[in-house]
């Protein structure tokens, strides 16, 4: 949604759209129904003000059809918006089987981000358009929230266990990366650009680049220099 006032953040993945979708009508159902609540108040309170003061109210009761119908639209409506919701959740929650794995792990203040082949960065995160990518998160010291509202996904980054979540950029261009869970002095500061790119400008990044060795290879080295190999074996 572009506007010079930015009510909405970018819709650029492939789930965004279903996000915004189920918000929107969360929040015209909502709006719906206080209208019609505080309309009818308002309307009866007129309608129906003591006039004299001697003038005493009907014993009215609502019909039992009349009960039956406002207790079960509003519990029909409940269930179709939680299957609705519960199927957006499972989409943004379940990654597609070719989605590729890059890492992301925070650090008092900044996002440290590596590619599948070994690419390493800081604060900063490119990515093809079109591609599914799946970011493993891990924190190392406290609890960080890896945020890119253009892509609709949040998820915490949690010191002793990885988390993860998934997107899949459908729109060139460079979005913000934000650290969403107070982590201390420098938290708003921690900040990012995802940086969207056309698959050729993305190998050509690439190219470009110091590429590292993965995760694995570097660990390998890790766990022979530190001489955790003399007490520890590697699994073959
Ligand atoms: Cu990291 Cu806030």
């Amino acid at each position: 949604m572009k506007s010079t006032f930015p009510l909405f953040p970018d819709s650029a993945s492939a789930l965004s759209e279903h996000v915004d979708i189920l918000y929107v009508i969360w929040v015209l159902i909502s709006l719906f129904f206080t209208a019609l609540i505080f309309g009818l108040i308002i309307f009866f309170m007129a309608r129906y003000r003591r006039r004299h003061f001697e003038e005493v109210g009907a014993d009215e009761r609502a019909a039992l059809w009349l009960e039956i119908l406002w207790s079960a639209v509003p519990l029909l409506i409940m269930l179709v918006m939680c299957g609705w919701g519960m199927r957006v959740f499972f989409e943004l929650y379940r990654p597609p089987a070719d989605a590729v794995e890059y890492t992301a792990i925070g650090k008092q203040w900044m996002w440290k981000v590596q590619h599948p082949d070994g690419q390493r960065e800081i604060n900063a995160l490119h990515v093809p358009v079109g591609q599914s990518i799946r970011m493993r998160l891990a924190s190392e010291d406290v609890i960080h929230s890896f945020y890119i509202p253009a892509f609709r996904v949040k998820q915490d980054a949690v010191p002793g266990r990885y988390t993860s979540l998934w997107f899949r950029a459908e729109k060139p261009g460079t979005y913000h990366l934000f650290c969403a869970e107070y982590c201390g002095t420098e938290h708003s500061r921690m900040i990012g650009s995802v940086i969207v790119m056309e698959q050729r400008d993305y190998e050509n990044w690439l190219s470009g680049g110091t590429a590292g060795k993965s995760m694995v290879a570097s660990g390998a080295d890790l766990f022979t220099a530190r001489a955790c190999v003399t007490c520890h074996r590697a699994t073959p």
